[in-house]
């Protein structure tokens, strides 16, 4: 859309784009994501069943377990599928062969009403999200928050947003799906407006390096 002061195109021009410190989110969709969930879900509900109080953290009216699903065998292979996926997502961005990948993993049921606030997660290098349970779109989506603080100091009078205007960014839940992302970006989850519960499983994942083999 041209702009009112319309300069005339009297020279030819090329103008060139380069995205800098971009702001990744990796997504992956499970196969078998039916008979996964199924089990998963029965877990949740049990470990709710047994711990009705939870943790307190960033969830508004929802139940979350305590950060400790890594040490629990019957999670195993939902632990195992986020080491994996995010090992892949490391290895893309070069992270040194030699680290090993240390995560804490919890559960959130959000019945209708709940939510869980603006956050960020210190400490670690990726932070994620399953969904074992939803009811889309209604249960609501998470939401991330654009990191570079300083351009909203000056907003841009625009139409329509692009990537680069945008102050947030929405990604629909979908039952069997993992988003990753890095834990320094901002993110939230809208209020759960469906009927059924929201059921999910949050983590962290931190590379560490190994000290390197002494010489003989
Ligand atoms: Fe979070």
């Amino acid at each position: 859309m041209a702009l009112s002061n319309n300069y005339p195109e009297d020279i030819s021009l090329e103008i060139g784009t380069q995205s800098l410190f971009p702001s990744l989110v990796w997504s992956t969709l499970f196969d078998d994501r039916a008979s996964f969930n199924a089990k998963i879900l029965k877990l949740a509900n049990q470990a709710r069943s047994n711990d009705p109080s939870g943790v307190s953290n960033t969830n508004v009216k929802g139940w979350q377990s305590p950060n400790n699903l890594q040490n629990l065998a019957e999670f195993e292979d939902i632990n195992r599928r986020i080491l994996q996926v995010c090992q892949r997502i490391a290895e893309s961005l070069h992270f040194h062969p030699n680290v090993v990948l240390d995560h804490q993993a919890w559960l959130n049921i959000s019945p209708p009403g709940a939510s869980n606030k603006l956050h960020y997660h210190a400490n670690c290098h990726f932070s994620g999200v399953y969904y074992v349970s939803l009811k889309a779109p209604e249960c609501g989506s998470i939401f991330f928050r654009d990191p570079r603080v300083a351009s909203r100091m000056f907003t841009s009078p625009i139409t329509q947003h692009t990537d680069f205007t945008a102050e947030e960014e929405r990604m629909r839940p979908e039952e069997g799906r993992m988003y990753i992302f890095p834990g320094w970006l901002e993110h939230g989850v809208e209020p759960n407006q469906s009927t059924e519960d929201r059921v999910s499983i949050s983590f962290n994942v931190r590379a560490i390096q190994q000290p390197s083999p002494s010489r003989p």
